[in-house]
């Protein structure tokens, strides 16, 4: 398969080297408005470059899109334009009309479309998916989720992010819905400037957060998110049941020190960034998209996906404005 991947950046860098190696791809053509920049890395996985966007679309049986937030929807239209499958990296866009424009874009030109929500190709969050389905875990009646970040993104990104809710912690909005197979019927958010970073009260934003949010049939889930984490990247999630209880995200580098009778300080180094921790889950992710480019699957993580896990950023968005609980029925 001939795969076209669209932005060199960070994110894009390690898919581009996951594409390189992958079986399924004959051939990777890279393109990002630096120029150098795609040429450097195509120079280093053995890709070549295309010079713009419809180049790469007229000749590649599918297309995955790593670049700038505000790219996201133009690319996809370019995609479902040529017929093609897409990946494309979380968000499609920051606010709903645009995400639904384009996911009608999407349904009228009948691509299969994936988002790039990683955590659901993470072993421990599936099998704690599996236990709930299996009903090993009993009633759910709760679930924690931790998202910490070792440093916050450059104050430029900040004013253009969307906030710590529709930035960060999305992906803990999609993988609650994902593990639980519940909706988010209302949410309550909180948070605060703590790391003395102006920027953040600049961009109206915040750099620690917390949300509550109660799920269909009443099972709470309790989020924290911060943007400083001076012992590393830590993803974590917790699930209590009638019958059972259990974790995803604890192991030996998992960046907490934990105290008490079995007192335990990390002997190997804490996640260093969300490449470090999720490299399988992204490698996976991207696997299965050249399954479902193949037609062999359908999408692990749809449009559809992507816009519910943003209309619940936006209602916590506007919990943390007003200071009152808002029900996701306030945004449609
Ligand atoms: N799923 C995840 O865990 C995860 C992690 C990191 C980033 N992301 C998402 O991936 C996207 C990229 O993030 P990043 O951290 O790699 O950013 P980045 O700034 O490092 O890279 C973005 C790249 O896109 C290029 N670009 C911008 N507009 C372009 C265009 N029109 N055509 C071609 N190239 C263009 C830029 O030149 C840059 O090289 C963001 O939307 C971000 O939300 C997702």
């Amino acid at each position: 398969m001939k795969v076209g991947l669209l932005g060199a950046g960070r994110i894009g860098d390690f898919h581009a080297r996951t594409l390189a190696s992958n079986s399924q791809v004959s051939c990777l053509r890279i393109m990002d408005v630096d120029a150098a920049r795609a040429e450097s890395l195509a120079g280093s996985v053995g890709a070549s470059t295309a010079a713009g966007a419809a180049e790469l679309a007229d000749w590649a049986d599918a297309l995955v899109i790593a670049t700038a937030t505000d790219t996201h929807a133009e690319l996809i239209r370019l995609g479902a334009d040529a017929g093609l499958p897409v990946f494309c990296e979380k968000p499609i866009s920051l606010d709903l009309k645009s995400t639904d424009d384009v996911l009608k874009a999407v349904d009228d030109a009948g691509i299969p479309l994936q988002i790039g929500f990683q955590r659901r190709f993470d072993k421990g969050f599936a099998e704690i998916r599996r236990m709930l389905q299996s009903n090993e875990l009993g009633t759910l009646y709760s679930a924690r989720l931790a998202t910490h970040d070792p440093s916050p993104p450059p104050d430029q990104y900040l004013k253009v992010s969307g906030g710590v809710f529709i930035d960060m912690m999305v992906h803990d909005f999609d993988i609650i819905r994902w593990v639980t197979g519940r909706e988010v019927e209302e949410v309550y958010a909180t948070g605060s400037v703590l790391t003395g970073n102006k920027a953040f009260s600049e961009a109206d934003d915040v750099d620690t957060a917390a949300a509550i949010l109660r799920l269909t049939g009443g099972a709470l889930a309790i989020l924290s998110g911060l943007r400083h984490d001076p012992l590393g990247y830590d993803v974590r999630l917790e699930v209590s049941g009638s019958k059972d209880s259990v974790v995803a995200g604890i192991d030996g580098r998992t960046p907490i020190r934990i105290l008490g009778k079995d007192e335990r300080s990390g002997t190997e180094p804490g996640y260093r960034d969300f490449i470090d921790r999720f490299t399988p889950a992204y490698r996976e992710e991207l696997n299965v998209f050249l399954s479902m480019a193949k037609g062999e699957i359908e999408s692990p993580c749809t449009g559809r996906d992507a816009r519910e896990a943003l209309r619940i950023a936006l209602a916590a968005t506007k919990s943390l404005h007003e200071k009152r609980p808002v029900s996701l029925e306030e945004v449609l």
